[in-house]
């Protein structure tokens, strides 16, 4: 059976962004035959980004719902919060120390705190917790805990499934005796949507605060984003660039391949701007509209999503649990059951 897994990170309400780089694609996979899916709620990862209880616990919530609404089947698919499942933190600490500190000065998220605080001139690692630091571990103990085959994500998040990998041959060389016991990971990336970008050109992300949220602020809040995507100056009538409008990348996540001919050619023929938007409006509430219904449902009745959460950390451990045990015989600790 080939395992598929993925997660996100509970910091803020999901946006189109994590729906076409690991939603879509995940419950796209999860459907496939033959296919064990693994998919959670980044919890223990969120702390590292926000110190504000009330957001990481109503980001547990919206995330969650977003999973159900977009058709994720909790009969197939293994759903948790990974601060249910506590055989992670313990793994974490096993990867640590195999995890040689050098490659963790390479990881992305931490060179880039690194790089801004160079540029306001303070101490390199002035604002860097442990956790950002090691970051990469605890998402590598994400992965190899479950030894998922295949992780799809978005673009920023290959770096730390080749971090993964590292760490899950280092581990087998290690302790394995001549035995596989981490399978080695790799991310599945749709090549069109790896990096879908946001309001003004850039990834979209929670850190740049240029999202489009998924269900949240309903069609309406949807309208209002798209109107707030940055395009050229060229007015209705004139010829635009298909290639260079950003707003082409989100018309296509959302458009099968003649929807897509036609937005440019009409692009290149002088649509103006406002009708190009709607369009892309029209054409991403059609997909998401149908959703939004059983997410503000589930959003009414967080016990219910509790329920699942707690069900799917159950099931989850079945797996995690005897593993921990068989990793802890391998390093030369006593198993505990
Ligand atoms: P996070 O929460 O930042 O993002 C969740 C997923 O959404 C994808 N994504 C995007 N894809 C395309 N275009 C974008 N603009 C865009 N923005 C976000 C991300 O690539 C990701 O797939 N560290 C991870 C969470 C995590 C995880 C894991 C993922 C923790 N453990 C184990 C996979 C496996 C994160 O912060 O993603």
């Amino acid at each position: 059976n080939q395992r598929v897994l993925t997660g996100i990170t509970t910091t803020g309400t999901p946006h189109l962004g994590n729906y076409v780089g690991a939603i879509r694609p995940a419950i796209a996979a999860s459907r496939e035959p033959g296919v064990e899916s693994f998919f959670f709620l980044a919890d223990y990862h969120a702390l590292i980004k926000c110190d504000d209880p009330a957001r990481i616990a109503r980001s547990r919530l919206e995330i969650a719902a977003t999973w159900l609404a977009a058709g994720l089947d909790t009969g197939r698919v293994t759903f948790y919060a990974q601060s249910d499942i506590p055989e992670i933190t313990e793994l974490n600490w096993l990867l640590t120390c195999v995890t040689a500190k050098g490659q963790m000065n390479r990881a992305h998220a931490y060179k880039a705190s690194v790089d801004a605080n160079e540029a306001k001139g303070v101490e390199p690692d002035d604002g860097v917790t442990m956790g950002l630091f090691c970051y990469p571990i605890l998402m590598a103990a994400d992965i190899l805990m479950f030894n998922a085959h295949r992780v799809p994500v978005g673009r920023d998040q290959v770096q730390h499934i080749e971090m993964a990998r590292d760490v899950a041959q280092r581990f087998n060389h290690q302790f394995g005796a001549g035995r596989e016991l981490f399978v080695l990971p790799e991310a599945e990336i749709e090549e069109s949507v790896a990096t879908l970008p946001g309001l003004d050109g850039r990834k979209m992300s929670k850190s740049y605060d240029n999202t489009v949220p998924l269900f949240e602020g309903g069609a309406k809040g949807l309208r209002d984003a798209i109107a707030r995507v940055v395009t050229d100056s060229r007015l209705p009538g004139e010829p635009k660039d298909p290639d260079s409008a950003h707003l082409v990348t989100l018309h296509d996540a959302f458009a099968d391949a003649a929807t897509r001919e036609v937005f440019r050619r009409d692009l290149v023929a002088g649509l103006g701007w406002g009708d190009a938007k709607q369009r892309v409006v029209d054409l991403i509430e059609a997909h998401v509209g149908p959703m939004r219904a059983a997410y503000a449902e589930l959003m009414a009745h967080p016990e219910r999503i509790e329920a699942v959460l707690q069900a799917g950390a159950a099931k989850a451990r079945q797996t995690a649990t005897p593993f921990i045990q068989e990793l802890r015989q391998a390093v030369g600790l006593r198993a505990m059951v």
